[in-house]
């Protein structure tokens, strides 16, 4: 097993990920940065490379890549990093903290990251590269599309349905047997009790589009 990661970004989610990775007994060897030119950072001491130096120095046997790239207003350069790596042959471990409680009949694809303290409950499936941030609280039978982030504390109960791409907004609350689009975003703190079409904005109690 390669337990050598390469962390993608060096922003705050990246600086969470890299928690998990280490709690997890692996070891980020480098950090992939656009600014790398003279960046240090104080909560990791490695090499920080350019994309193209990944490419020169870890081959995708060597090690295998984390993408902590957040959505700071779009999860568009997240989708885009995870997908040109897989086209170079790289492998993406899933990045599970040892206190989240993940129900073993569940699903989850290449590169899903669960953070501390969320729950994924029975029958849920979770695609590729996708977030289920800190707190946050995923019911029975599920399914979350690729791409997408659950942000800390959201509550999805039974049955929902999110759609690729889409960003659930911190503290949102979805009921039961809701289907949202794909490329939605989903305020802070909305109740969502209506399905929402592809490439809609809702925010409220209860959710309404803007
Ligand atoms: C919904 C959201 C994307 C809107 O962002 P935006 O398009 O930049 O909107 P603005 O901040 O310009 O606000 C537009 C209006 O909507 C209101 N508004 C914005 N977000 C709202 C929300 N979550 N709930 C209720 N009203 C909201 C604003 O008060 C403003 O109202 P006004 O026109 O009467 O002044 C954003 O506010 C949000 O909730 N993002 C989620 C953040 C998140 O999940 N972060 C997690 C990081 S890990």
């Amino acid at each position: 097993m390669v337990t050598s990661v390469v962390l993608l970004g060096a922003g705050g989610h990246a600086r969470v990920v890299h928690d998990v990775v280490t709690l997890n007994g692996l070891s980020v060897v480098a950090i992939a940065d656009k600014k790398n030119n003279n960046l240090e950072l104080s909560w990791a001491q490695v090499p920080i490379v350019s994309d193209q130096e990944l490419l020169e120095q870890f081959s995708p046997d060597s090690i295998v890549l984390v993408n902590g790239i957040g959505s700071i207003g779009s999860l568009e350069l997240r989708k885009k990093i995870y997908l040109q790596f897989k086209k170079q042959h790289y492998h993406f471990t899933q990045t599970i903290h040892p206190r989240s409680i993940v129900s073993r009949d569940t699903v989850l694809g290449e590169g899903v990251q669960v953070m501390a303290g969320a729950i994924i409950q029975a029958g849920s499936r979770v695609l590729e590269n996708t977030i289920i941030n800190t707190k946050a609280s995923i019911d029975h039978d599920c399914t979350i599309g690729p791409h997408v982030h659950i942000a800390p504390g959201v509550t999805l109960s039974g049955g929902v349905r999110i759609d690729e791409g889409s960003h659930i907004g911190v503290g949102a609350t979805i009921i039961q047997g809701i289907q949202i689009g794909k490329n939605c975003v989903i305020g802070a703190g909305a109740v969502v009790i209506h399905d929402v079409p592809n490439n809609t904005k809702v925010i409220g109690v209860p959710a309404k589009e803007v």
